[in-house]
């Protein structure tokens, strides 16, 4: 019964729709009226600069590591894992916005920093790894996904094989019309790296 309650709160947290926050209060400005569209940290750096970028960004993965700490440590690791999808539920269908949100990429990635820091650092390196050299933060975001189902797999733990496996998923679902850009080059290219 618990962790139905735990999984509400997490969805609710998750729906905290930082990017708009953050353009609404400090830049009068409605971030799915401009670049992208999208509700999340990427669309955030584009439109509204840096200093607003990194605090998306951060926000949007504590969504996902506080999710994690509300069973406050009590239970299986893959129930307070599940309890972090719906941190990313909330976040990808915010219901303080319309239920269009980010991508997922964050709030997963806050997820794994809640549960397997080691493996959170090795997907921060990954990540900028990749970007460094592709320039596009939807490949790379992808591309860290895949990694981070390969390394699940030394964790000898079938219960984060899936939902790594499941979130990777879900962030391809998500990036559909990057893919499609990235394919016909028209996803662009971050200029700061
Ligand atoms: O990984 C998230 C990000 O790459 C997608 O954002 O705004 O480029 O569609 P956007």
């Amino acid at each position: 019964m618990e962790y139905i309650l735990f999984a509400i709160l997490a969805y609710f947290l998750g729906s905290i729709p930082s990017a708009l926050i953050v353009g609404k209060i400090g830049y009068k400005i409605d971030i799915r009226e401009h670049g992208s569209g999208n509700l999340g940290a990427t669309n955030t750096f584009r439109v509204l600069g840096f200093k607003a970028g990194i605090i998306v960004t951060f926000s949007d993965i504590l969504k996902g590591t506080v999710a994690t700490l509300l069973p406050l440590f009590s239970g299986a690791d893959i129930y307070i894992l599940a309890i972090g999808i719906f941190a990313v539920i909330g976040h990808t269908y915010p219901i303080f916005a319309k239920f269009k949100g980010g991508k997922a990429v964050a709030t997963s990635a806050g997820i794994i920093l809640g549960m397997y820091p080691l493996l959170f650092v090795i997907m921060i390196t990954t990540f900028l790894i990749t970007l460094y050299f592709s320039k596009y933060v939807s490949l790379s975001s992808m591309i860290t996904g895949v990694v981070s189902v390969i390394l699940s797999l030394f964790f000898k733990d079938i219960g984060l094989v899936i939902i790594i496996s499941l979130l990777t998923a879900f962030v391809f679902y998500r990036h559909t019309e990057n893919i499609k850009r990235i394919k016909n080059g028209t996803e662009p290219k971050i200029k700061w790296m």
